[in-house]
């Protein structure tokens, strides 16, 4: 199973960091010194990605202009001899024709921006990465998923879990444990439920910001109902699936970071900040002097 393409659903409004994204893309945030969306596509291009679909809306366009190149910007810095930082401009893009930018007009939920992004992946499996879900590992995650996908057959589904403590289920998508496969860290999904009532949950894994999908997903989407929170849900779409595919769970290896919250988003620049030899020292110290306090 080759997977080309990989979908980023960049379309939400980003409630709950507020007011930081009232005319920013919570998809620009920054940790440390690159905005989320770069992360996910690096994440992409290491898993071997080809083809990278953004689904955008409204006041979104800074994240096309993310990935163009800056004439003005790129002279200057030539002019005054920056090699390094031409470099890094360089290496953060794409190749050209690399990248199709499609529309959700408004924000109906996860479910329907996949769907929105069905002519441009066509009949072939596709890889969802959620941009405000940032895994700190190498290999990344998706590169884990895609290589346990390789193991599998044809039409396999994969959705990446991680363990939530078990009086925080009600927070999540959670996947229930089949059959364990030969392959360390997966096993056949045997249910999957959005934000279980406490007490339900059919475990404590819960399904994480990256999917492996198979085209036929975009046939349940076009006629899926609305469900939690109103909206359009990726993870209803996928129980429809799994009534005709197998789904599997990948137990990664990394850190997950929810960086679409507040508290996410701080603790992920400190442990990204704390991954970089560049800047480790210095933060501790900082942090040192902010914990004596
Ligand atoms: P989230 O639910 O985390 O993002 O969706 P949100 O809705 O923007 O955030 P809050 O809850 O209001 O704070 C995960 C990803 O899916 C995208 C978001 O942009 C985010 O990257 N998304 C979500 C869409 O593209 N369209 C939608 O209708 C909903």
């Amino acid at each position: 199973m080759k997977i080309r393409k990989a979908v980023f659903p960049v379309a939400g409004l980003g409630t709950r960091v507020l007011p930081a994204t009232k005319a920013m893309p919570k998809e620009m945030l920054t940790i440390v010194d690159k905005p989320l969306i770069q992360y996910v596509v690096d994440e992409a291009r290491e898993a071997g990605i080809e083809h990278f679909v953004f689904v955008t809306g409204r006041n979104k366009g800074v994240i096309e202009d993310h990935f163009d190149r800056m004439f003005e910007l790129d002279a200057t810095l030539e002019a005054r001899g920056k090699k390094a930082e031409q470099d890094i401009l360089a290496r953060d893009q794409p190749d050209a024709g690399a990248m199709s930018f499609t529309r959700q007009q408004a924000p109906l939920g996860l479910g329907h921006a996949v769907w929105c992004a069905r002519d441009v992946v066509g009949d072939e499996p596709f890889a969802v990465l959620l941009p405000d879900e940032l895994v700190l590992n190498t290999p990344g995650c998706l590169a884990q998923m895609i290589e346990a996908a390789a193991k599998l057959p044809d039409k396999s589904n994969l959705i990446a879990v991680q363990e939530v403590p078990a009086d925080q289920t009600h927070q999540y998508g959670i996947c229930g444990i089949g059959k364990r496969l030969a392959q360390r860290g997966v096993f056949e999904v045997a249910s999957m439920v959005e934000k279980p009532p406490k007490g339900t949950a059919p475990s404590n894994l819960s399904i994480t910001g990256r999917y492996i999908l198979q085209p036929e997903i975009f046939r349940i989407l076009q006629t899926q109902e609305r469900g939690a929170g109103g909206e359009i849900q990726l993870t209803d779409a996928m129980i429809g699936l799994s009534k005709s595919q197998t789904f599997y769970g990948v137990e990664f290896e990394g850190e997950r970071h929810d960086c679409g919250s507040k508290a996410g988003f701080l603790r992920a620049n400190i442990a990204y900040g704390m991954a970089r030899a560049d800047l480790r020292d210095g933060l501790r110290e900082e942090m040192r002097k902010y914990l004596e306090q």
